[in-house]
């Protein structure tokens, strides 16, 4: 079996926890990364394994055809996981074009080199395409209901970028069915841990708790999002992506429902506790405007995983949140002295 594995958006969040653990696990493993370089990505993630001897990065974009067919006609990629992504709501909903170019057209070229090289090695149907979504692809859940997420669950996306993974799974799906591509997806829900990029919602609450400024909360503060530690995430990846079965999706969720002002709260009784000061970080939670067509609340059940591939998630919020809270105090007081 060919084992090297294209990972794309490879200097972002997940995907960099990804490579490292990957890296790790499998040692013989050669990791080939593309990534646009875009504001979100940093090469800083990537440290620890960038001077590995199975390790490569190239910067490019995974929409620019004729650099994703070169990619694929010099090197013999054996899989792809494919991270590459816009992956702020905010931003899509002020610039739909980007989220359509980097996640559709993007996974659309992927999928078609991905295809022509294949099917040349004779390999279509046992060298894989992992597709990583989102459980925003399923839209929203009534704060008052107990259902959750299954990937029986009709689409429902109802932001630009949940469109626009919605949109990119589908392409997916058909390359499964019309080229008989060996195909997997699996859509996660929010993920936590360090170095994720200073504008999503942790990192955004706790810089502005340690910079004595607002710590802006969206609405009323009870939407509710499902919280999964990234190396919990990273597990189940690895399961899906040697183990899943084609054409099948998972969800992967972390069983951490909170609502955003809880979250809140939480984040700062541990910066209470290792920033201790004159007043409660607490203090500074501000109720701001709500973010337009904001969802009310994701849960997963992740069971579909659990029963065919045997994970759970296995970091106790309570621990993956105080770690992550650490992580960013450490950095903070790196960068302030
Ligand atoms: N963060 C989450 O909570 C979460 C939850 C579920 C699913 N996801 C999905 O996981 C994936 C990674 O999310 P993340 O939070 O780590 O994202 P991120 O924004 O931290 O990283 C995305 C990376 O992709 C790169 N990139 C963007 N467009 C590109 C392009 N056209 N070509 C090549 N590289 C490009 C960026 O430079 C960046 O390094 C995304 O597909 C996202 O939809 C994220």
């Amino acid at each position: 079996m060919n084992k090297s594995m294209l990972v794309t958006g490879g200097a972002g969040f997940i995907a960099s926890h990804f490579i490292r653990y990957i890296r790790q696990k499998y040692p013989e493993t050669h990791i080939m990364t593309i990534d646009k370089l875009t504001y979100a990505g940093s090469k800083k993630n990537l440290e620890a394994v960038i001077d590995d001897e199975n390790y490569h990065f190239i910067e490019g974009d995974i929409a620019d055809e004729q650099f994703i067919n070169d990619i694929f006609s010099e090197y013999d990629i054996g899989g792809v996981v494919n991270f590459a992504a816009e992956s702020h709501v905010d931003r899509s909903i002020k610039d739909v074009k980007t989220f359509i170019e980097s996640n559709m057209l993007g996974t659309a070229v992927l999928l078609q080199a991905a295809r022509e090289a294949w099917n040349n090695a004779d390999e279509l149907d046992t060298r894989r395409f992992h597709q990583i979504s989102t459980d925003e692809v399923y839209g929203s859940l009534g704060l008052d209901s107990d259902e959750k997420f299954n990937e029986r669950k009709p689409y429902d996306p109802r932001n630009p970028y949940s469109a626009s993974k919605a949109g990119a799974d589908m392409l997916v799906k058909s390359f499964g069915h019309t080229y008989g591509m060996n195909v997997v997806t699996s859509s996660s829900s929010n993920n936590y841990g360090p170095a994720q990029h200073e504008e999503k919602l942790i990192p955004t609450i706790i810089a502005n708790a340690l910079k004595g400024q607002p710590i802006p909360i969206y609405g009323d503060g009870k939407n509710v999002r499902d919280w999964v530690y990234v190396t919990d995430h990273c597990e189940a990846l690895d399961l899906i992506y040697h183990n899943g079965k084609t054409l099948e999706k998972y969800n992967v969720g972390g069983g951490n429902e909170k609502t955003n002002h809880e979250l809140a709260m939480m984040i700062c009784d541990i910066l209470d506790h290792l920033k201790p000061g004159q007043y409660s970080h607490k203090e500074l939670i501000t109720f701001i405007d709500d973010r337009q067509g904001h969802d009310r609340r994701y849960s997963v059940d992740y069971s579909k995983i659990k029963n065919a591939l045997g994970w759970t998630p296995s970091t106790p919020f309570e621990k993956g949140i105080y770690k992550t809270v650490e992580w960013y105090v450490n950095q903070w007081e790196k960068v302030s002295h």
